[in-house]
């Protein structure tokens, strides 16, 4: 039997109600087909901040690096600066291992209701820069004091960055559909933005199996929520994709369905799983929590770990209980999130 050892990192919020759930679904499926989860759990998170002022212990990425994959709920809670929580534990990790691709899958669900009239079948993916971009720290600076005060932060666009972000999304694009959108802003963003699309298209050059086309990100928001279902791959920079990210994920329904794996492709270094979403302060404790994005996290887990067929069986199961009628309340439904990762259980086992 193949063991893989798993740091799990609930967090914050309906982080802790969404990942043991996931985890009970996960341990079924995983049962099933012969794979072995060795889960370490690690209280990390915003609690651990108050106890010991840091967010996880000194040598907590350490202790990741032992692992083969991070399961991840979400951190950040509304008492505690955003910048101080995932500073602390969220963006390190992404750094430090490398997780260079932030793959943001988004699917029409079987009886999950878009909100929009007339979305169509939607079925993308985005692939979002992890590393850098406008995420960056280097020459931040807050000039206080002055009659007129001013904050001050450089975006890092390197060409390693840039390249290897764009192969990893024009390879996927030519599995696909081989249609790539590259999300850009070059009419008002005059360094940084420009470059990205000379890298982009000096990539691209490389795959003349794939046809891309930069769109401005501003118009690129308005078409995914007019057009959704005329995309296939979209690339775009760590903030640009962000943003794209949550918006797909609601046009498809809820936020709370969206899943994202932040990848070392080369698989140096522990890739992590987590929902797009966050810890959602204002339903955590209520159990009513939506746990797909994180099922669905941990299916792209089973994945990443060689496990396609035990991911597949994971989807499809969620989806059956989604078909049947049981929803969470953000789609719409009264199922709890115990009630719902109940349902999915049973379907693993009864094999729908
Ligand atoms: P959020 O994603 O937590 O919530 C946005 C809205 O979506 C809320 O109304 C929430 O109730 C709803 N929602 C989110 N997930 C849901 C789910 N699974 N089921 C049902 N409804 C769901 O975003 P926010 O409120 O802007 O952020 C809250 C905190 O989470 C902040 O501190 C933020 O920085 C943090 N955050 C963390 C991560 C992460 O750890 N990866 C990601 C995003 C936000
Ligand atoms: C996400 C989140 C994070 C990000 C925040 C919480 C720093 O929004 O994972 O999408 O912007 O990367
Ligand atoms: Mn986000």
């Amino acid at each position: 039997m193949t063991t893989h050892r798993i740091a799990v990192i609930a967090g914050d919020g309906i982080g802790q109600e969404v990942v043991p759930a996931a985890i009970g679904c996960l341990d079924v499926v995983a049962a099933r087909h012969g794979i072995g989860l060795d889960w370490h759990q690690l209280d990390w998170g915003s609690d651990h901040y108050r106890r010991h002022g840091r967010m996880m212990p000194v040598d907590g990425l350490d202790v990741l690096a032992g692992h083969d994959a991070i399961f991840l709920g979400a951190v950040g809670v509304p008492d505690i600066p955003d910048v101080e929580t995932l500073w602390g534990l969220l963006i390190p990790i992404r750094r430090r291992f490398e997780q260079y691709v932030n793959l943001r899958p988004v699917r029409t669900l079987p009886g999950v209701p878009s909100p929009l009239a007339a979305a169509g079948p939607i079925d993308l993916v985005v692939v979002r820069e992890n590393n850098e971009g406008e995420y960056s720290e280097i020459g931040g600076r807050l000039y206080r004091g002055l009659p007129e005060e001013a904050a001050v932060q450089e975006a890092v666009f390197t060409r390693h960055g840039v390249t290897r972000v764009a192969r990893y999304a024009a390879e996927l694009a030519a599995g696909r559909s081989g249609r790539l959108t590259s999300a850009t802003k070059s009419n008002g963003i005059v360094h940084t933005m420009p470059f990205w699309d000379e890298v982009v298209r000096e990539v691209l050059a490389e795959h003349p199996d794939v046809e891309l086309r930069s769109e401005l990100i501003d118009a690129l928001a308005a078409s995914l929520v007019l057009r959704p279902a005329r995309y296939d791959v979209i690339v775009a920079s760590n903030l640009f994709g962000d943003i794209l990210s949550d918006l797909a994920g609601a046009v498809t329904g809820s936020i709370g369905v969206a899943p994202s794996a932040n990848l070392n492709p080369e698989r140096r270094h522990p890739s992590m799983f987590e929902p797009v979403h966050g810890s959602a302060p204002d339903i955590a404790g209520q159990g009513v929590a939506n746990p797909v994005g994180q099922l669905w996290s941990g299916a792209m887990m089973l994945d990443h770990l060689g496990h396609p067929e035990a991911a597949a069986e994971l989807v499809s199961a969620f989806e059956s209980a989604l078909a049947g009628g049981v929803r969470t309340r953000d789609l719409g439904g009264t199922a709890t999130t115990a009630e719902f990762a109940a349902a999915v259980r049973g379907n693993i086992e009864e094999g729908t």
